[in-house]
């Protein structure tokens, strides 16, 4: 059942939290000299036009990216993502996201199920020597494709949550791929739902023993009011160095700056 397509939602408030926080994490990996990898395990499509006909019909750019990059007092913190996002005809997701941040000898490793989105990435890519492509399941995908040679890198897990096992299969899938690759980031996404399903996610991933994890939730408003998605969560396991408190400033600064909502950040570890 692959019945999702992210140009429906590229650009919303969920896609502005993640994208954010993503370039931050990429940011870190290419402070250091030595090459890095990402691995997106669900890559979708790669890049959006958000003037297409399913990004208006659906409206979720304009109340996502459009009301972000109007925001007041940008931090320095959101300059990578403010560049990258300021073309609404070229909007990058995860993977041209990182794209345009790697270096020279630095590695992106993309998956996709989707025939469409597939085709979609491939086309985004345009034959770039440092990425390779794959067609598999993601949580498959993921366990084995780590440790990539470069063993710096980040493992990149956005499901669409449509199939409900994921909220388990995820944290299970994050623990067998850090067992072969103890040192990599892994950056989940996950949706904050009514039925409160990532509770058992986060749940799993504190059982599961990590050294570090930083959760970043940003609310766009009270889950009691309304239905459908409410929120964003960001979990990272292994972050780097000051990646919880670059998190904590921009979720204050959103939330400060008139996008409305709360933010809110916790950490564990053994
Ligand atoms: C939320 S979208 C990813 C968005 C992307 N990471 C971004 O930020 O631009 C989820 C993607 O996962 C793909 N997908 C869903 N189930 C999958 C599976 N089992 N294996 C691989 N891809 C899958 C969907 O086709 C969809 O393109």
């Amino acid at each position: 059942m692959l019945s999702y397509l992210h140009r429906y939602h590229a650009g919303n408030f969920a896609d502005v939290h993640k994208h954010l926080l993503l370039t931050r994490v990429l940011a870190a990996l290419a402070r250091k000299p030595a090459p890095f990898c990402v691995v997106d395990t669900h890559a979708a499509e790669g890049i959006y036009d958000l003037g297409a006909a399913e990004a208006v019909k659906s409206g979720e750019a304009a109340e996502g990216v459009a009301r972000f990059l109007a925001l007041p007092d940008p931090p320095a913190l959101a300059a990578d993502y403010r560049a990258q996002a300021a073309d609404p005809a070229a909007y990058p997701g995860s993977p041209v996201l990182a794209l345009r941040m790697l270096r020279a000898d630095d590695r992106l490793v993309l998956n996709e199920l989707h025939p469409q989105a597939h085709a979609a990435l491939k086309r985004a890519m345009r034959g770039d020597p440092r990425v390779h492509l794959h067609r598999r399941d993601a949580l498959e995908a993921l366990v084995a494709l780590v440790p990539p040679p470069e063993k710096r890198g980040v493992a990149v897990i956005d499901p669409a949550y449509e199939v409900k096992a994921e909220y388990a299969g995820v944290p299970a899938a994050v623990s067998k791929a850090f067992a072969r690759w103890r040192g990599g980031v892994y950056f989940i996404w996950y949706p904050l739902l009514p039925e409160a399903r990532h509770l058992d996610l986060l749940g799993a991933l504190e059982a599961a023993g990590f050294p570090e994890v930083a959760v970043s939730e940003w609310l766009r408003r009270d889950p009691g009011e309304g239905r459908g998605l409410y929120g964003s969560g960001v979990a990272v396991v292994n972050p780097p160095f000051r990646f919880a408190e670059e998190a904590e400033e921009l979720g204050a600064w959103l939330a400060a700056a008139g996008f409305g909502g709360s933010h809110r950040l916790t950490r564990f570890g053994p």
